[in-house]
């Protein structure tokens, strides 16, 4: 009985085995496919980790019902008695902000003075919990989100790059502009020379190894985005690193060109952009502390003043 259980279980382990082997191939077939699906599941989550960077941000605020329409903008922008929260607590209280169409301002403060925030309420990622604001007198509410987005532009620390050509990245900015709109673009924010020292200019691709591009770089294809997508309005929230002197000496260069005849709120981080604001706001626990032309502040003995000798000092 012992040896026909031994046999019996002989038998049992082969087929056990083939069975095994039999389910591995089946296994292994579609495993492969899942691996191929996996592949491209990763590079698709790749893309869309890089869009979510931007998408993550998308505003959840409403559509209009009967937008007001607003062709062109001249970019004055005025914020009444606005308060903002995230939750009870108060970020913005009461703020009271006009910025005249054309004028460049410079936000300085501390981290958490709510510098962001303002940011984010100028381009309406957010409403104010309380009060207004407009462009062109324009209450931000009543426009639709494709015209205010037309008008106001905001650019981020990080300048986004997608696969695809230096003139496909810069075209997004206006996707029916054609091949000498880019290239204008490209050169007004002087990427051109650049561009041209490509092997293959233009169609570069961004991910290749010889159109791989330095920080600054990459902050002038976003520049000439914006430049090409033409916005009343930049709110800009300015890398505070990453970028080399030169690359520094490009990006300010490639700034005075992209903020020329534009209003501009920028969150400043370096002299050099304080030095073409008109004007410089420091923000403080949601409050604006100081207020004045860059010149004016420094020969006083605010909060700026200091600022500004701290900056000088460690040459930023
Ligand atoms: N998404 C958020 N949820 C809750 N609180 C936030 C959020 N973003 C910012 N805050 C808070 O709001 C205040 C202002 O932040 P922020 O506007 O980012 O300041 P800054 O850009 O000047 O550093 C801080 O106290 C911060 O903690
Ligand atoms: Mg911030």
């Amino acid at each position: 009985l012992v040896g026909a259980w031994q046999v019996m279980e002989g038998n049992l382990a082969i087929g056990v085995l083939a069975a095994y082997l039999l389910y591995l191939d089946q296994f292994y077939g579609p495993l492969d496919e899942l691996a191929q699906v996996f592949n491209s599941y990763q590079s698709a989550a790749a893309a869309l980790e890089k869009i979510s960077g931007v998408l993550e941000e998308e505003p959840a605020v409403a559509e209009p019902e009967r937008p007001v329409t607003l062709e062109r903008a001249t970019g004055a922008v005025r914020m009444d008695q606005v308060w903002f929260g995230y939750n009870t607590t108060s970020v913005l209280p009461e703020f009271d902000l006009e910025i005249p169409a054309g004028q460049v301002v410079a936000l300085v403060g501390a981290t958490g003075a709510g510098k962001s925030t303002l940011a984010k309420l100028l381009t309406r990622f957010y409403d104010p919990s309380g009060g207004v604001i407009t462009l062109d007198d324009v209450d931000l509410r009543h426009l639709a989100d494709v015209e205010l987005r037309r008008h106001v532009v905001m650019i981020t620390q990080e300048a986004y790059l997608f696969s695809g050509t230096i003139a496909d990245n810069i075209r997004l900015g206006r996707p029916e502009a054609t091949d000498a709109e880019v290239t204008a673009a490209a050169r007004a924010v002087g990427l051109d020379a650049f561009v041209g020292g490509l092997p293959d200019g233009y169609a570069t691709d961004v991910r290749t190894r010889g159109g791989r591009l330095s920080a600054g770089q990459r902050q002038l294809v976003a520049f000439a985005r914006v430049f090409l997508a033409d916005p009343a309005v930049i709110v800009l929230d300015e890398a505070t690193s990453s970028l080399d002197i030169p690359g520094e000496r490009l990006v300010q260069h490639a700034l005075e060109t992209l903020l020329r005849d534009r209003t501009a709120v920028i969150i400043a981080h370096r002299l050099s952009t304080v030095a073409i604001a008109d004007r410089v706001l420091v923000l403080d626990g949601g409050r604006i502390v100081e207020d004045g032309a860059p010149a004016e502040l420094i020969a006083g003995q605010g909060r700026f003043a200091g600022l500004h000798a701290a900056w000088r000092d460690s040459l930023v």
